[in-house]
């Protein structure tokens, strides 16, 4: 069992470090891990944020295990030398087409949602969110125009292959939910052909299975019942820009973006499951970055999903959920729940309870 970690920019080190005091509290037997540069760190080092050993790296493990990137001083580079091209270029070069991003109010913790107990015990909600694709990954560019304003273009699009794969995903993911066999699939249709094409391509896709609830809801009604009535939702099936915008909200509506895990897949099985890379939806919270105040549940939580997906320990995953909620439950919370505790002592924490 081989993990790439790649810890990356701002609090980055810190979650993960946290995240792979975990794994290595439950001893599994064949555990290697192996460590890379990733993000501005890398740029700083190697003179690009994914340099061709760190991918090479990641393509020869069974998974990997990602903090986060992005780092202000270098929002003034050219594109292709920013951070956040780090994980972009994984997602791409691995094929990670399918992101995965339950968002979930553990039970008995309804409190540390902003939002009112009795709605916030309803969340519990799947994103299946499109990642190779998308305005994410068009042709686009800068260019001055006749007027002399300079203008800013990016193109969006989506191919009927690329639709029907990740609504396979969010099918199979939908039915393993007990009454949860529902997928809601958000996009825009009434103002984009990209949309249309979405939408016409889930629906087609939906003809091979019957079991499977399917409906349709623009992205801004979709944003407004998330908040609103969040347990009307199963899986959201969705595109690369929407899916991250509106997980980031379900974030919020949880109690904090310190507590949501993520899974990106896409085809490619290893000798002990699928393939794929795990990571925290936050990002590298420059303003909170070597402070020691960063919340690793999220990343922890992520180290989870991969023992699930990739490894097929299903046990140990849920041993680690339970640890986290179970320490949740007992009033560990780091600044971002209102609490003091520090991400070393939340890491402590979770393994004391494992
Ligand atoms: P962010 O997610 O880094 O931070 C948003 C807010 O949430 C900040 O106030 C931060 O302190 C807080 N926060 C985030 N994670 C937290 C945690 N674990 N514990 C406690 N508080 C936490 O988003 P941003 O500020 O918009 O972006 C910062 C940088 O991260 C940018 O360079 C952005 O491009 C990058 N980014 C990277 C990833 C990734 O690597 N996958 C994801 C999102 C953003
Ligand atoms: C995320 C992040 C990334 C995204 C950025 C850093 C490229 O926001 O993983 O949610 O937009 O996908
Ligand atoms: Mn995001």
């Amino acid at each position: 069992m081989k993990i790439a970690v790649l810890p990356g920019d701002g609090i980055g080190p810190e979650v993960t470090a946290e995240a792979v005091k975990v794994l290595e509290a439950l001893a599994l037997p064949g555990l290697i891990l192996f460590e890379g540069d990733v993000g501005g760190v890398a740029c700083k080092r190697h003179g690009h944020p994914l340099p061709p050993e760190t991918l090479t790296m990641a393509r020869e493990c069974d998974a990997v295990l990602f903090g986060a990137v992005g780092d202000p001083e270098c929002d003034g580079l050219e594109r292709s030398l920013r951070p956040e091209q780090a994980i972009l270029g994984l997602r791409k070069e691995l094929e990670l087409f399918a992101n995965l991003r339950p968002a979930k109010v553990f039970p008995g913790l309804e409190h540390l949602s902003p939002l009112n107990s009795e709605i916030a015990s309803q969340i519990d909600m799947m994103f299946v969110r499109e990642l190779t694709g998308d305005v994410y990954f068009g042709e686009k560019g800068t260019r001055m125009r006749n007027d002399g304003l300079r203008e800013g273009w990016d193109m969006m699009s989506y191919s009927e292959k690329e639709v029907t794969r990740i609504a396979q995903v969010a099918f199979r993911t939908a039915r393993g939910g007990a009454d949860k066999n529902r997928v809601t699939s958000v996009d825009k249709a009434n103002v984009l052909e990209t949309s249309q094409v979405w939408r016409d391509t889930v629906i087609a896709a939906a003809g091979s299975h019957p079991d499977i609830e399917l409906s349709h809801m623009y992205v801004d009604n979709a944003a407004m019942q998330i908040i609103s009535n969040p347990g009307a939702f199963g899986v959201i099936l969705t595109g690369n820009l929407f899916g991250d915008i509106l997980s980031d909200l379900a974030s919020a509506a949880v109690g904090s973006i310190g507590l949501l895990a993520s899974a990106s897949m896409g085809e490619r099985e290893t000798e002990h499951g699928l393939f794929g890379l795990y990571e925290p939806i936050h990002g590298s919270a420059p303003d909170i970055a070597g402070e020691g105040k960063a919340n690793p549940m999220a990343t922890i939580l992520s180290a989870a999903m991969m023992l699930r997906h990739s490894f097929g320990l299903e046990g140990e995953a849920a041993r680690i959920e339970k640890a986290v909620a179970d320490a949740l439950a007992d009033g560990v919370h780091g600044g971002d729940l209102g609490g003091d505790y520090g991400t070393q002592a939340i890491g402590e924490a979770v393994r004391e309870r494992l």
